[in-house]
């Protein structure tokens, strides 16, 4: 039972625009975000089987501050079956998102951490403004990226680049995301919008039949490649949300103070 709207969408000129809105929280995912992108996916599914599919989705967020600053870490602080069903709902969820064969553009302005950068990954395109800030900090939760995220980083910026990001915790900011080739454009804030319209106006030109043909075959070779992968990555996040250093962090963030490890 979904409670709140926490994704508005509207469509203009067969583009459906999907607003994440949950600025209070960062649009941090919690189980009704979470149900709310199902139901998305399924609409959109609906409307591919009805020949009234959207030429692309453009996500993005209606707070200042953030496209998603993570996964809902109170969401983990759950007793520890409802946490684990939180986060395999979560990768289920991003992973079928990410299957929907009409192109995606995640629009970033602000931080895109931990399962926001997931979301944005689980998009075709990335578009991002200088000033964004990407991560991933579950190493720091005691965690690992939960959502598909250690998959889709390593292949979009290969096993180097997703080392570097999720050993470290390292922050981003847009150009150097742009530099890594974690995101696709990025442009500062004043110029931003033009670099989107031009992005949009490239997308919904081209031929929508062999677009989703295109997404239709990557998705599968992705699936094919990942499904193992993403089998690995719930199983060792389940583990690490039953370990002491992993109830360690989530209680950390909750308690509002820095974890102690080891
Ligand atoms: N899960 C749950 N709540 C979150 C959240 C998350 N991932 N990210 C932000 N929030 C909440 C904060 O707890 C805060 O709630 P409060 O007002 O009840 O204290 C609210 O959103 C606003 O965030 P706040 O921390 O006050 O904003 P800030 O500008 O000081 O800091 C961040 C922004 C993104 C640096 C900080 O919120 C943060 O580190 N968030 C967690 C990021 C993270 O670890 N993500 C990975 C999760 S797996």
């Amino acid at each position: 039972m979904i409670r709140h709207m926490n994704i508005k969408r509207e469509t203009k000129d067969n583009i459906l625009e999907v607003t994440l809105n949950r600025p209070e929280r960062l649009n941090a995912l919690d189980w009704d975000m979470l149900a709310e992108l199902r139901k998305l996916t399924l609409d959109i599914t609906t409307d591919i089987a009805q020949g009234q599919a959207p030429r692309l989705v453009v996500l993005r967020s209606s707070s200042e501050k953030a496209f998603v600053a993570g996964a809902d870490i109170k969401c983990f602080a759950s007793d520890l079956a409802r946490a684990q069903e939180f986060a395999a709902f979560g990768q289920e969820v991003i992973s079928d998102f990410a299957d929907i064969p009409v192109p995606k553009i995640a629009v970033i302005h602000g931080y895109a951490l931990g399962g926001g950068l997931e979301l944005a990954l689980a998009c075709d395109l990335i578009a991002t403004t200088t000033q964004s800030i990407f991560g991933f900090p579950e190493t720091g939760l005691g965690l690992v990226p939960g959502f598909g995220g250690t998959l889709r980083a390593a292949l979009r910026i290969g096993t180097a680049g997703a080392r570097r990001m999720i050993i470290t915790g390292d922050k981003l900011t847009g150009d150097q995301a742009l530099l890594l080739g974690l995101v696709d454009y990025c442009a500062p804030l004043d110029e931003f919008q033009s670099v989107l319209n031009t992005v949009i106006q490239q997308v919904i030109s081209v031929s929508p039949l062999a677009v989703r043909s295109a997404l239709i075959l990557l998705n599968e070779l992705e699936r094919e490649v990942g499904i193992q992968a993403l089998k690995r990555e719930k199983d060792c996040f389940a583990s690490l949300l039953a370990s002491d250093e992993g109830k360690e962090g989530v209680r950390a963030f909750v308690e509002k103070r820095p974890p102690l490890f080891g």
